[in-house]
């Protein structure tokens, strides 16, 4: 496998809105960012994903973009922009900007143009058309609840949108379109970005037939996603980004792509294809959600399945095509309270969490607070609540069928993505330090016991701890090129494997469980080894053998198993 930057990279991911905010308004913004790049340099991370920084209406916090070549007047110029990818290059962080292309918002001057009249010339650059029968022409869910098609009474057709009615999706079918987005593209990078994080983009090519979705007993809607995730062109329509853009550049490429298998995320990331580097696939996203709830269910979750999923994306990628890890980002709770515990144990869950993650093979990604240990927040009243997909789920459940309020709450206190959005916790100042006016969202009211200042006062803190991952990747090659293998695949207690690079073999052991656990390892008969990372309370091991080892609760040690 090739060498590249991005392979031995650490990617930091920055929600802007919830950050740091420089200016007192109660939102994030670049200066606020700007002001942070030594903490992060000192985390050690060398690459920052920054979540939409474009001038938007803010529909869906940015991933709803007006113009795509100006920034949010709330987040600062384009001056600021470029002082902070100037000084952030300086500090060795590269920028890697979330690109929004399967849909704008229905404020840019091409929706507006489209809209406008059916002969428009932007008319082909939205998908629109007739309904039927009075109905939509497909019977497709939204993302965001509702029907994906709005209609139009000036030219009686409607306009598809997967998310928000404020969030149309281009056509990429038209080539004007593809031509436009890869300008736009090309602009940025031409500025010196260092790549792109592609939201939805296996979302960009239709099934042009548009048929109806299979309707799931007990809802309204039919599942229109076999119809436009993964669709007929994507390969071509990547393909061509890639030779007509990406290829011009030494540049890192993501592509976020619900519904994607491991089998497809191959195909995406083999690098004779010319597509991506890596996607993100939500396979273990979706570990604890399913039915007809989706992802608001609150299933049980198996670590078995945990396992099995991770380690398919493991194997298929071994040899070709390259692997995103992450258990964190703007829209998914946050990972200690989901599959780790977030009282007695928070900080030793989510260091055996990390530990279980950055010693896997791929690209590790930090969501903002991660590293802080930050968790799930449960806010009492809607009111609290910003993020529309939530809103809207509270709205359709509760006046449309009657669904108890309390109930309700639960799901979003549980899944809501304002999980991962209340503000960084940076001090036990008043809002967290985030902010000296009124923060945007309210910040997480256990702010006053974790926060940055206190991590990084603390030699045991999560903090340090994510510092050590981050150098173990830099200073050992198997863990970026090593080979994966699972361990023990049947324990719903221990997630175990091995990484093997070159005659050396390292072992991770992690207990997902909240008591003691013993790992039997018959490969590991007569070995012993020396453990190189440990959240243990002593850092001595006891054991003198590999292959019977007791763990503590949520215990992650990796050992360098000796020839
Ligand atoms: C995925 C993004 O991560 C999410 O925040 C957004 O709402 C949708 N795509 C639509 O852009």
């Amino acid at each position: 496998m090739a060498e590249q930057w991005w392979k031995e990279s650490v990617v930091y991911q920055i929600y802007p809105r919830s950050f740091n905010d420089s200016n007192g308004d109660g939102i994030g913004d670049i200066p606020g960012i700007t002001e942070k790049l030594d903490y992060l340099v000192e985390l050690g991370v060398n690459v920052i994903w920054l979540s939409p920084v474009y001038d938007s209406p803010n529909d869906d916090n940015g991933y709803d973009i007006r113009n795509y070549t100006a920034i949010m007047d709330e987040f600062g110029s384009m001056e600021d922009f470029d002082r902070l990818l100037e000084e952030a290059h300086h500090k060795g962080l590269k920028i890697v900007m979330d690109l929004v292309v399967n849909h704008t918002s229905d404020e840019h001057p091409w929706f507006v143009e489209s809209k406008s009249s059916k002969e428009s010339p932007k008319r082909d650059y939205y998908i629109w058309k007739e309904g039927q029968n009075g109905q939509p022409p497909t019977n497709w869910e939204a993302a965001f609840s509702g029907s994906t098609w709005e209609y139009n009474e000036a030219s009686d057709e409607y306009y598809l949108h997967i998310f928000s009615k404020k969030q149309p999706d281009l056509n990429w079918e038209n080539e004007k379109v593809r031509e436009e987005v890869y300008d736009m593209m090309s602009w940025w990078l031409d500025k010196g970005i260092d790549g792109f994080r592609m939201d939805v983009v296996n979302f960009i090519s239709k099934d042009p037939s548009y048929p109806d979705g299979e309707v799931e007993e007990g809802k309204e809607y039919g599942d229109g996603s076999p119809y436009f995730m993964n669709g007929p062109r994507i390969h071509e329509f990547l393909h061509e980004m890639n030779q007509k853009v990406l290829s011009r550049y030494d540049i890192m490429t993501v592509g976020e792509m619900p519904g994607v298998t491991p089998e497809q995320g191959k195909r995406y990331t083999v690098e004779d294809r010319n597509e991506l580097n890596m996607v993100f696939h939500f396979e273990h996203m979706d570990v604890d959600g399913g039915g007809p709830l989706g992802k608001w269910s609150l299933n049980d979750w198996k670590l078995t399945d945990l396992k099995k999923i991770l380690s398919k994306w493991q194997y298929e990628l071994e040899e070709e095509g390259w692997n995103s890890l992450y258990w964190n980002n703007h829209d998914q709770p946050r990972v200690v309270s989901r599959f780790g515990d977030d009282q007695e144990y928070r900080k030793k869950s989510a260091k055996m969490l990390g530990t279980c993650l950055h010693l896997m093979k791929g690209t590790p990604y930090i969501y903002q607070g991660e590293e802080l240990g930050m968790t799930n927040v449960a806010f009492e009243r809607i009111e609290d609540y910003e993020d529309l997909e939530s809103l809207n789920m509270y709205q359709e459940r509760v006046d449309q069928y009657g669904d108890d309020v309390k109930d309700v709450m639960k799901r979003i206190h549980h899944k809501g993505r304002d999980n991962a959005r209340t503000p960084m916790q940076w001090s036990s100042e008043e809002h967290g330090g985030f902010t000296t006016g009124t923060p945007w969202l309210r910040v997480n009211p256990n702010y006053k016991t974790i926060n940055a200042e206190e991590v990084l006062d603390d030699p045991n803190s999560v903090f340090h701890y994510y510092q050590k991952l981050i150098q173990l990747r830099k200073s050992n090659d198997n863990v970026v090129h090593g080979k994966f293998d699972l361990l023990l695949e049947n324990s719903e207690d221990i997630f175990a494997y091995t990484r093997t690079y070159e005659g050396e073999v390292l072992l991770i052991l992690c207990n997902f469980s909240n008591k003691e656990q013993e790992a039997e390892l018959s490969e590991f008969r007569d070995k012993s080894g020396e453990i190189i990372l440990t959240n243990r309370e002593e850092s001595t091991f006891n054991s003198p053998e590999l292959f019977k080892v007791t763990l503590e609760p949520y215990e992650a040690t990796v050992i360098s198993v000796d020839k």
